[in-house]
């Protein structure tokens, strides 16, 4: 049975990939990962304001994540990593070090600038491919959709410029004109998308008049937003495609590669069961193959994108009409 993919240029033997996060912070569960099968593996991101030190990074230092989810614990590092730019570059020689597997690093931020050329420092490190996180502040009404679009697609143009490695993007499911804002990034040169991101959950507590944050572990239920926008691109784009969010099951990677995605990434469910739940997803994925009799997983890749049905608005609204009839 064959699950090999091509994700950003490189041939993988399967598509499972540990995303961005804190599964990279520590060797010893890097090579437990390797040898749990990992096919590749993305650090944690080293932020814009890290580097530019106004301030610091969003998912790691502001709150530690393990108090959102204390099943996660035994599986991540006793407390958050925190990395400056010069010891992020250390930590992905160590990483590079420690494991055969491709090591992506991952860089996040919004505006043009200095930082940048942290991507350079990032491939002369070793990193096999860079992550590039465009985040912006949607509360900010000084900037239009097009000036958003305009800024992410000049940083990716940027960075490709000045790197040989692959750069894969990684973008917010909250766009105004998602497949147009891809095709741009395609035509840039991404040589990667991954969708979507996952949001902080906001809540306010009401008695303590403060804004609660939260990052609560994943569920297969965060899946089919991103398998709606993978089967919107695939086909469509040059650039290959990485669902991250949600993906906990061997049946989740299936529905992600009829959807078109050539990667998979696993964060939550790692946190939640630890490195060897991917020999549990790759035996979930070829005992299904086998049952439905599936020979290679680039066969199925995208029987269920867009291009590929029938019925063009089948991801679209005309399916909420005849969901409420
Ligand atoms: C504790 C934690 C830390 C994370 N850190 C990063 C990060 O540094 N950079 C990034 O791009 N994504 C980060 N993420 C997001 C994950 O890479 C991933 O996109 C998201 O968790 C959805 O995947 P999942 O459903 O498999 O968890 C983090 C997620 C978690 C839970």
């Amino acid at each position: 049975m064959d699950l090999s993919t091509n994700y950003l240029g490189k041939r993988l033997p399967h598509p499972l990939i540990v995303g961005a996060g804190p599964l990279g912070d520590d060797p010893d569960t890097v090579r437990a990962l390797e040898d749990a099968g990992a096919a590749m593996i993305v650090l944690r991101s080293l932020y814009e304001e890290e580097v530019t030190q106004e301030q610091m990074s969003e998912f790691v230092n502001v709150e530690g994540f393990s108090d959102s989810f204390p099943e996660a614990t035994s599986f991540a590092p006793e407390s958050s990593l925190s990395l400056g730019p010069d010891e992020y570059l250390q930590h992905l020689r160590l990483i590079k070090d420690a494991v055969d597997i491709p090591v992506m690093a991952s860089l996040n931020g919004m505006t043009r600038g200095g930082w940048l050329e942290y991507a350079r420092l990032l491939e002369e490190a070793g990193a096999d491919g860079l992550e590039l996180h465009v985040y912006h502040a949607a509360s900010d009404m000084t900037m239009s959709a097009a000036d958003v679009e305009r800024q992410a697609i000049d940083i990716v143009k940027e960075v490709k410029g000045s790197l040989h490695i692959p750069v894969a993007v990684k973008l917010a499911p909250l766009l105004t004109a998602f497949a147009h804002f891809a095709k741009s990034l395609d035509e840039v040169g991404a040589d990667g998308l991954v969708l979507f991101t996952r949001f902080h959950r906001i809540d306010i507590d009401a008695d303590e008049l403060e804004v609660v944050r939260t990052l609560p572990l994943s569920d297969s239920s965060e899946l089919p937003l991103r398998l709606r926008g993978t089967a919107a691109l695939a086909g469509r784009i040059k650039a290959s495609i990485a669902i991250t969010g949600g993906v906990h099951t061997g049946l989740d990677v299936i529905k992600s590669t009829m959807a078109g995605a050539h990667g998979t990434q696993l964060v939550s469910a790692l946190l939640r069961h630890g490195p060897d739940h991917l020999r549990t997803v790759r035996r979930e994925i070829e005992s299904w193959m086998r049952e439905h009799e599936w020979e290679s997983l680039n066969e199925m890749r995208g029987n269920m994108s867009l291009g590929r049905l029938p019925d063009p608005a089948a991801y679209e609204r005309a399916n909420f009409r005849m969901a409420l009839r």
